[in-house]
């Protein structure tokens, strides 16, 4: 965790405003649906997302609003296709959930999304290629003494910094808590940079139970 670079809130407001219109308005290029890019075993359409949220996908991508998208609600919802039915519409979506993240800091041999070159994904910085999906936060304790916890919380900055310098912001995350919840949840730092942008919640019936999809 010490070659990590963590920027001042100074640098990431620098940085966010280097969006031509306004902070965290950024165009993200889409394509008709491909080939499920990440978790092919989780069936997605376009077609099923609710409404609103299909429509703000529409203006998150066309810069109309604001990046990054805190999307919430209770379990089974539809949280996860529906982000993962926008990443199959973009080039390089990249998708992890908290645990991966711990996992793969914890597995010498695999590398963090930051370590591969983030660059990669993107031509400019003003030309962001792709939405990184970052699920299932708040599902395990992010504050407290334990280094578990400090290690969750360190691998959310890290990946919240990360899209910030790689892509104005870019980024899907997703949980079950709401906004209160998740400022009571991570610490300050994190909370400003996960909740800048746009929040939504997802309503509706549990779709596990109902057999929707
Ligand atoms: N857009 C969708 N297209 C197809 N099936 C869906 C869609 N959204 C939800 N479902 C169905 O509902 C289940 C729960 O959705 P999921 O995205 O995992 O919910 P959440 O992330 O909110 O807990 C999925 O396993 C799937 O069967
Ligand atoms: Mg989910």
């Amino acid at each position: 965790m010490e070659n990590l670079k963590i920027p001042t809130d100074e640098a990431v407001a620098s940085l966010v405003n280097q969006s031509p219109t306004e902070p965290g308005k950024v165009r993200v290029p889409t394509r008709k649906a491909t080939e499920p890019q990440v978790k092919p075993g989780l069936t997605r359409t376009m077609e099923t997302v609710d409404d609103g949220l299909k429509s703000l996908f529409r203006t998150l991508t066309s810069g109309e609003s604001r990046w990054p998208l805190y999307l919430w609600g209770e379990p089974g919802r539809g949280k996860t296709c529906a982000a993962l039915a926008l990443c199959d519409r973009c080039v390089h979506a990249p998708y992890w959930t908290v645990r991966e993240l711990i996992e793969r800091e914890l597995n010498p041999e695999r590398q963090l999304p930051w370590q591969v070159g983030g660059q990669r994904y993107y031509v400019h910085h003003s030309e962001p290629q792709g939405i990184a999906v970052l699920d299932e936060l708040g599902e395990t304790p992010a504050t407290g003494k334990h280094w578990t916890e400090r290690l969750h919380s360190e691998l959310v900055k890290a990946f919240a910094d990360w899209r910030i310098s790689t892509a104005l912001g870019v980024a899907i995350y997703i949980s079950n808590l709401s906004p209160e919840q998740f400022r009571g949840h991570y610490d300050g730092r994190i909370a400003s940079r996960v909740l800048s942008g746009t929040w939504y919640e997802l309503r509706g019936v549990d779709r596990r139970m109902a057999g929707v999809g």
